[in-house]
């Protein structure tokens, strides 16, 4: 189900750009039409699961482009001077943990995106707050100006609830 739901959100930051082509760029971004702003960035003021969960999902997958922040210039501290990628990329949830959720066992277990961690599906099912406490901890250094609280808690829900077999 938030599969679908994710295809609705891509399609409108398709339309956001489109309509942003158009107009001026501020900061090297194009601004969204205030619409679409709301539909890509906002978030509704009672979400539902569904909501929540597929909002998770789109910041697990990027968070400066989900949320509308700025992109990292650096690389994470967290990430393991061995593997190989550096920069903004070093901050996705994506690139340590595989966007199969699978890491070291999945689609990242060789290659440029190897980094010997383990994947995320062992946290399906565990209560939120817990994996919340987990995304603050010192492998997980986002600030609450990166991601806030509130987000983040979609970002747990997601890992808790969303995470769906991408093998199949
Ligand atoms: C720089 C690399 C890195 C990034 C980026 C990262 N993590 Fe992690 N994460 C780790 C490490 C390291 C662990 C500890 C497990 C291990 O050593 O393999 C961990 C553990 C976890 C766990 C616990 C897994 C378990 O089975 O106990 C979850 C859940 C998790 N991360 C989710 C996320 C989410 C969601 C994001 C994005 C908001 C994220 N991580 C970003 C490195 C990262």
């Amino acid at each position: 189900m938030h599969r679908a739901l994710l295809r609705v959100f891509f399609s409108a930051s398709a339309l956001a750009a489109m309509v942003a082509a158009g107009a001026a760029e501020t900061e090297g971004r194009p601004p969204h039409d205030p619409r679409a702003q709301d539909v890509v960035h906002g978030a509704p003021a009672e979400p539902s699961e569904t909501w929540t969960i597929a909002a998770g999902g789109r910041i697990y997958d990027n968070r400066w482009e989900a949320l509308d922040r700025p992109e990292p210039t650096t690389t994470n501290p967290a990430y393991p001077k061995t593997a190989k990628q550096t920069g903004a990329a070093t901050w996705r949830c994506k690139e340590c943990h595989g966007w199969d959720y699978k890491r070291k066992d999945g689609i990242y277990r060789e290659g440029s995106h190897y980094a010997a961690i383990e994947g995320i599906d062992g946290a399906i099912g565990r209560p939120v707050e817990q994996i919340e406490a987990i995304l603050r901890d010192a492998n997980h250094p986002y600030t609450r100006a990166m991601i806030r609280d509130e987000e983040m808690r979609r970002v747990a829900l997601f890992v808790s609830k969303g995470q769906v077999d991408m093998s199949r």
